[in-house]
């Protein structure tokens, strides 16, 4: 049966349609867990949206369709009251409930039949520099990602139990804001951390608690430089560094690295005013070698000249398997140029989401005030944790363990590499840290085999990429500690098949 629910033939409606239309779309939303007046609420708002209910049409009324639906009429009427609220539908006294003009103005502008061309705003520079930059991270982990620790030797019940007692004992604390700065028992504990053992000068009110190390580089980056400035970087370095510099606009002045870091004297040399420098002092990224003890105290004397920053990013020094651990320099410097950067991320897991800046102090307060309008804070429940962990004394257990464990890694790893790779690639003997830095050679190119390895679903990350300047070495990144030395060998081994047939067909070539 035909029914005119309209003024005009336009406007006429199916009826058993409409009910039919709306039961498919009802059906759609059955696993949204929504109740039946907002899904039929979705339902005819959807029906606006697409163009199937057009401008003026006149709805059943509530008790037809409800009966047509079998179900009761006050969830009809629920729904075409909010319907109404929200301006897609019109109910007048006596004539019934229709589509507005209003919904039908949006549809004549914005409908799916309107031909239109797909609006992209351009976004701003900052915008098109992130987009450039790419590197979006792939979470999964894969034989030789970098920088990964071993997730599987966390002690997780240690970690876990002390967070349930905490739900339990601080829970309205967990639930609610708490403070920009970061934990105070986390900053001290940190702080007390850092002196024993990397030789930092600080006490908890210079501590910044912040997600990671990449959200502090990207908050020194933007809080201490103006576009246009110059900065010094390691190079080869850190990519994630030159990031945040970049998407602050400031301008990269490579620095070469050598067999003892940084080249202080090549950084005197060059002319113009240098706002700040960038360092891996302890075990540089990505080549694993030590600034001396001399350029130390020649970077903190230039720093001091050029009245320039000096950012040490300290990310992997607890990770040294032979000797002790090198200490910092921030301890080296009363001056307070250097912004000191560590991260759990290496010493725990990834996802706990805890690093922290340690700053001097007539700069905290710029920190925490930016920190605020950028994020507020970091959770409440990771910091106490972390707080208890390191209190509790699990944290220096664990880093202890880890380092037995990563140095056997290193020693199987290289083994495994002489026996498979090493026709194609040399490596840099690995004091410390996660990774170890090859070059590739015997014609072995560093494009195509990365592109081999990932067709085996390896990873196998650049050298070549993390240089600005030139002369570039061509290789290999290789991260080992995440891998048990079986897995580690059955990856070199395919990998090794790959790269030698690849150079059989070279030869044949
Ligand atoms: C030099 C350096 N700094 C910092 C980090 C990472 O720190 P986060 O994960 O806390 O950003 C890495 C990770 O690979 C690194 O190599």
């Amino acid at each position: 049966m035909s029914v005119h629910y309209g003024m005009s033939e336009q406007t006429t409606l199916m009826r058993d349609k409409f009910a039919g239309s709306l039961i498919h779309l009802l059906e759609e939303q059955i696993d949204t867990g929504l109740n039946l007046a907002t899904r039929i609420q979705n339902a005819i708002r959807r029906q606006i949206i697409v163009g199937a209910l057009k401008r003026k049409d006149r709805l059943p009324s509530s008790r037809t369709l409800a009966a047509e639906l079998g179900i009761a009429r006050d969830t009809v009427e629920a729904a075409y009251q909010h319907l109404e609220s929200e301006g897609f539908l019109t109910r007048l006294h006596g004539s019934g409930t229709f589509v507005t003009e209003t919904g039908s103005d949006f549809l004549r502008d914005h409908g799916p039949r309107t031909r239109r061309r797909n609006v992209e705003i351009e976004t701003g520079n900052r915008g098109r520099i992130a987009l450039n930059l790419g590197g979006v991270r792939d979470p999964v982990t894969r034989a030789f990602s970098a920088a990964m620790p071993d997730l599987r030797a966390f002690p997780s019940s240690t970690w876990n139990r002390i967070a349930s007692r905490i739900m339990r004992e601080q829970a309205a604390c967990v639930l609610n804001y708490s403070d920009p700065q970061g934990l105070r028992d986390l900053r001290e504990e940190i702080a007390r951390y850092l002196a024993a053992h990397r030789g930092v000068r600080c006490n908890a009110d210079n501590v910044v608690v912040l997600t990671s190390s990449q959200q502090a580089l990207a908050m020194i980056s933007s809080l201490l430089l103006d576009p246009g400035d110059v900065v010094a970087v390691e190079d080869p370095g850190y990519p994630g560094v030159k990031a945040a510099l970049k998407m602050a606009g400031a301008d990269l002045l490579p620095v070469p690295v050598d067999g003892e870091g940084l080249r202080v004297d090549v950084l005197s040399r060059r002319r113009g005013p240098i706002r700040g420098v960038y360092v891996t002092p302890s075990h540089q990224y990505p080549t694993g070698v030590t600034l001396g003890f001399d350029r130390r105290v020649a970077l903190i004397e230039w720093a001091r000249s050029n009245k320039a920053w000096i950012i040490e990013d300290d990310y992997d020094s607890e990770y040294r398997y032979e000797g002790a651990p090198i200490s910092c320099i921030q301890g080296l410097d009363p001056s307070g140029a250097i912004l000191y950067v560590g991260t759990f991320t290496k010493t725990l897991f990834p996802g706990v989401r805890i690093a922290y800046l340690v700053a001097p102090s007539y700069l905290v307060k710029t920190f925490v005030t930016a920190r605020t309008l950028v994020d507020g804070h970091s959770a409440y429940l990771n910091q106490a944790v972390l707080a208890e962990f390191m209190s509790g004394g699990h944290f220096t257990a664990h880093v202890r363990r880890m380092r037995e464990l990563y140095k056997g890694r290193r020693d199987a790893f290289l083994e495994a590499f002489d026996r498979h790779l090493s026709p194609f690639a040399s490596f840099d003997v690995a004091n410390g840290g996660f990774q170890i830095t090859c070059d590739v050679r015997n014609g072995v190119g560093e494009a195509e085999s990365i592109r081999a390895a990932a067709q085996l679903g390896i990873e196998l990350p650049s050298l070549r990429s993390l240089y600005l300047a030139r002369p570039q070495r061509s290789g290999w990144v290789m991260g080992y500690v995440g891998l048990a030395p079986q897995e580690a060998e059955a990856a070199m081994r395919k990998l090794a098949r790959s790269l030698g047939s690849g150079s059989q067909s070279r030869r044949r070539v």
